[in-house]
């Protein structure tokens, strides 16, 4: 083999390496796993893996790689608790979790709106999505989650385009203590902090439209 050809043939093996890849993470997602107890994706979190707002399961297309397997991990480990996907993920292998949350941080987020701190609040709900209230050390949502609560690099996930009642489940999840996974409790610190009342007028103000198409 000459120099030209290896060149061709490490590229005609990383392809097929990479396109096998994909296509684990494809039917991991639409068939299940390995293991019969890893059911497909796609029967819950919707066949484009936005989600079903009515039944409060999240969507998972378009999230961070890193934050989702981070979350298929915590199930495994019990510092997120939850009877339908604690199960679910431990019968999931490493490579099917590498391949599964790797096709679904490629396919494309929906945009969130552009509200920021700098933003006028025209009501006490928006007021705490944007600059939170010191005086109870609530920071603004938007400063960790990004503008519009439309997610911000690869450990904050996005809030905008996820069901009500998935978001305010888990602020209530780290009140109660069933979710324990975040990094030096900064949410269960900004949830602990809210009341009820707060707790679902945010998780309606990020899964409504007014906050995903800005002002
Ligand atoms: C039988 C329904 C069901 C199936 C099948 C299912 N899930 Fe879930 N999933 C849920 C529910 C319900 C939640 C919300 C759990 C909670 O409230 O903490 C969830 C949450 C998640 C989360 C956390 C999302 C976030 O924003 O933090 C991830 C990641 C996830 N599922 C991945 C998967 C993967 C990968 C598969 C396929 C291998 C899968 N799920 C199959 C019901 C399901
Ligand atoms: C200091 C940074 C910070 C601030 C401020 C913050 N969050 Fe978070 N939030 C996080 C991190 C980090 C996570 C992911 C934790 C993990 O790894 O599970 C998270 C996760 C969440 C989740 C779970 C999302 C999912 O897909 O499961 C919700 C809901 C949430 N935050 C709501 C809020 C709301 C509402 C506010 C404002 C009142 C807020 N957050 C303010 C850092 C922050």
């Amino acid at each position: 083999m000459n120099t030209f050809d290896r060149v061709v043939m490490g590229g005609l093996l990383l392809f097929a390496v990479s396109s096998a890849f994909a296509a684990e993470g494809q039917k991991v997602f639409s068939q299940g796993g390995q293991n019969p107890a890893a059911m497909a994706c796609m029967s819950c979190h919707g066949p484009d893996g936005m989600g079903m707002a009515a039944a409060g399961f999240p969507r998972l297309a378009g999230l961070p790689a890193a934050y989702l397997s981070k979350q298929l991990n915590d199930f495994r480990n019990g510092s997120r608790k939850n009877p339908i996907m604690e199960p679910l993920a431990k019968a999931l292998s490493d490579d099917e979790i590498t391949a599964v949350t790797t096709l679904l941080a490629a396919r494309p987020a929906p945009p969130a709106g552009d509200l920021r701190r700098q933003q006028m609040a025209s009501d006490p709900v928006e007021a705490l999505a944007l600059y939170g209230d010191w005086s109870r050390q609530i920071p603004g949502c938007v400063q960790c989650h990004g503008p519009g609560g439309g997610g911000l690099g690869q450990h904050f996930p996005p809030l905008a385009h996820q069901p009500a009642s998935y978001l305010s489940a888990q602020l209530n999840a780290w009140r109660d203590g069933s979710r324990q996974n975040d990094p030096d409790q900064l949410m269960a610190g900004v949830a602990k902090a809210m009341t009820d009342a707060e707790v679902k007028a945010i998780a309606a103000y990020f899964a409504s439209a007014a906050s995903q198409e800005g002002k």
